[in-house]
């Protein structure tokens, strides 16, 4: 530790509250303490707020129809385009020459699109995709890097209708093709590839392995050439097409954003579950934009003439809301960078924020991890006092980091908000609002007005301030996921059986489970201690035990496999990985590399095992059931839980022995 970081320890250590700043408290877009009384009395009413915030081609007749509960429907007929909200609006007010993007490249090439070129590029593409045969309805693929065509594509798909589905890029072949299989999607956008710490790799590759796990026709693939000179070579095929020379063809063309209903899917996006098979989560046109727009507005205190950043990846639900979505709804510039943040050095971010006078800044804790570890001098060598408001999300952010975050970024003068959702929410639900109240590091905050959040115990009986429970959501709002695509039972099962009389047709016997522990405190606010599903949490990365399991099981002289989550100090949680081999296969490196091998390709990087341990047998109680905790404890080198419960006790203790070798 510096000696820098001694003094601010001992300074902010003890402080448990801030207050946010006076001078930003005058200018928050939301400033009247009220707010939370006025939205709970006029509720659901209150929630025209956020449909107020977009333009209608027609009205809505009711701002909730919960008449079906967990089915609900929100701003009921209304009809409206979401890109129609995003570009149009802001083009046709006069400010067709703000920028909405500005896009830096990992080797600092930049772009810039203002709101009249991203409404040029969208139209044409929306004719591209039209002229290749997607129609309304139909799902589109997108397996973008960190690219500008990427929101252009989601925008365009929006424009005619056409609900995406966002791939991240990093995600395997595999992942790719069980995707475009659960979505019987016929069209991909694609790049050749992108740069990751100088280096180009060859995304097109990964997405022609993909494309041979799809079951179905693939009508058409659109391939981004990002690479040029460095490009890998790769033919494209009858089907496969080159962004720039379909953009060509189209040069100018308009399309008429297509009127949408309020409950018409805008898109889908997969996240990891408690069973191995992702879950196809499915926003709304209406719902989740309002929601990623109010919230824009009202949480991170988005203004139009505001420079903003979010550091996630659009293939992930941060980047949809809140680097596409909720920014361009508001007519804000929207900051995107294609690379890592310590490429060519650890002040990458701090260059462009004091580059691009980033007002808003919004990253996740684990990125906050790494830049303590880096030091305050890469923030030091820059200015970074166009800041005005910071923010998190993805997991759990400690005290420590917290402060480090408040006074190395925002040097004791920014709003720090805290912000708890989930790609299933859609946007923010529990955070302060930043100009209207305190913050306490390590607490979220209480949930954002309109929403009713307790924390519950296995009964579903609230607990009290300070004891742990479960988190539950007990009232629907708009943001909120609408099923799991043509899934309604396993949306019913994942989210609502917990708590709910599933029988009923009263909304008040209907509760969500996000499964998420949590606790409150005597003012409302709200920790939130981590997941309680078979669900972890790399690097803010939600990733199923599941699907990292049969992924080893698919390996070659794999017998058996358990994989839990340990702590770590940068990434939040890594995956451990148990293992028992077949008889006549040795648990060696080679077979550890072979499991890594196994797990990437199947998966992604993102899931690499930290460790294989290979153990001849796996604690399980009496019934045969895999005892996950004390593995857990095991990873995390803690005290060990209960083992008398156990068929094989012994066999805990010579795992540790192995973990700790
Ligand atoms: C966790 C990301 C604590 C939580 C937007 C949730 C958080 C899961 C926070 C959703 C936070 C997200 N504090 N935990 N501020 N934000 N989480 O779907 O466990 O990728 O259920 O959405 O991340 O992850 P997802």
């Amino acid at each position: 530790m510096s000696g820098d970081d001694v003094e601010l320890e001992a300074r902010l250590e003890d402080r448990d509250v801030f207050e946010p700043p006076a001078e930003f408290v005058e200018q928050a877009n939301a400033g009247d303490p009220e707010i939370y009384e006025e939205f709970e009395e006029n509720w659901p009413e209150c929630w025209e707020n956020a449909a107020d915030l977009l333009d209608w081609d027609s009205g809505y007749d009711e701002v909730l129809d919960d008449s079906n509960p967990p089915f609900y429907e929100w701003f009921t007929d209304g009809k409206l385009n979401a890109a129609y909200n995003c570009i149009d609006r802001h083009v046709e007010a006069g400010e067709k020459n703000r920028v909405a993007i500005k896009w830096e490249g990992e080797h600092g090439d930049t772009r810039t699109y203002t709101y009249q070129d991203l409404y040029r590029e969208v139209n044409e593409f929306a004719a591209t995709l039209r002229d290749l045969g997607v129609e309304e309805d139909d799902v589109v693929t997108l397996y973008m890097p960190m690219v500008p065509e990427l929101p252009i594509a989601m925008l365009a798909c929006a424009r005619i209708g056409a609900p995406h589905s966002v791939v991240f890029a990093g995600f395997s072949a595999d992942a790719l093709a069980t995707r475009m299989n659960a979505a019987d999607s016929e069209f991909l956008v694609t790049a050749n590839g992108y740069y990751r710490r100088g280096d180009a790799l060859d995304h097109l590759e990964k997405t022609n392995e993909g494309l041979d796990g799809v079951d179905h026709g693939v009508e058409a693939t659109v391939v981004v050439d990002r690479l040029g000179d460095d490009d890998f070579g790769h033919d494209l095929t009858a089907s496969q097409h080159d962004w720039d020379e379909l953009m060509a063809e189209h040069r100018g063309e308009r399309v008429d954003p297509v009127s949408r209903d309020a409950e018409d899917m805008l898109f889908l996006m997969y996240t990891s579950g408690t069973t191995g098979q992702p879950k196809g989560v499915k926003h709304t046109t209406a719902g989740y934009l309002s929601w990623s727009a109010w919230t824009s507005q009202n949480v991170l205190d988005l203004k139009r003439e505001d420079t903003y950043w979010c550091s996630a990846d659009i293939g992930w639900i941060t980047g949809h809301s809140y680097i596409v979505y909720g920014p361009l709804a508001l007519g804000t510039t929207t900051v995107m960078y294609e690379g890592t943040p310590d490429f060519p050095d650890r002040d990458r971010l701090w260059e462009i924020v004091e580059k691009y006078s980033v007002d808003v800044f919004y990253t996740a804790p684990t990125a906050i991890r790494s830049f303590m570890k880096w030091g305050e001098r890469f923030p030091n060598e820059h200015d970074l006092s166009s800041l005005r408001l910071l923010g998190t999300v993805g997991e759990p952010i400690n005290p420590r980091a917290w402060k480090w975050y408040y006074k190395h970024i925002g040097n004791e003068s920014t709003p720090i908000v805290d912000t708890w959702w989930q790609t299933e929410t859609g946007g923010h639900m529990i955070t302060t609002l930043p100009g209207v109240k305190d913050m306490k590091p390590g607490s979220a905050g209480p949930p954002l007005p309109g929403l009713d959040v307790r924390i519950v115990d296995t009964n579903g009986d609230e607990v009290e301030p300070g004891r742990a429970g479960y988190l539950t959501v007990n009232k629907p709002w708009p943001g909120m996921l609408r099923t799991l695509y043509q899934n309604d039972e396993r949306f019913i099962d994942e989210y609502w059986a917990e708590y709910s009389d599933t029988d009923s047709d009263d909304p008040d016997d209907w509760v969500y489970f996000p499964e998420d522990g949590a606790k409150i405190d005597e003012d409302g606010y709200i920790t939130v201690l981590g997941r309680v599903d078979d669900v972890i949490n790399v690097s803010g990365h939600r990733l199923g035990t599941m699907e990292i399991e049969s992924a080893i099981v698919g390996v070659e002289g794999v017998a058996e496999a358990a994989v839990v989550g340990g702590d770590h100090d940068i990434k939040g949680e890594a995956v451990y990985a148990y293992v028992i081999t077949e008889d006549g296969y040795e648990g060696d490196e080679e077979m550890r590399q072979r499991i890594v091998d196994g797990v990437e390709d199947a998966i992604g990087p993102i899931a690499r095992p930290e460790d294989v341990i290979f153990t001849p047998e796996l604690p399980k109680t009496r019934s045969g059931k895999i005892m996950r905790r004390l593995l857990e404890d095991i990873a995390n080198e803690a005290e060990l839980g209960d083992t008398s419960t156990l068929r094989n006790p012994e066999i805990v203790e010579e795992i540790r022995q192995k973990v700790q070798r």
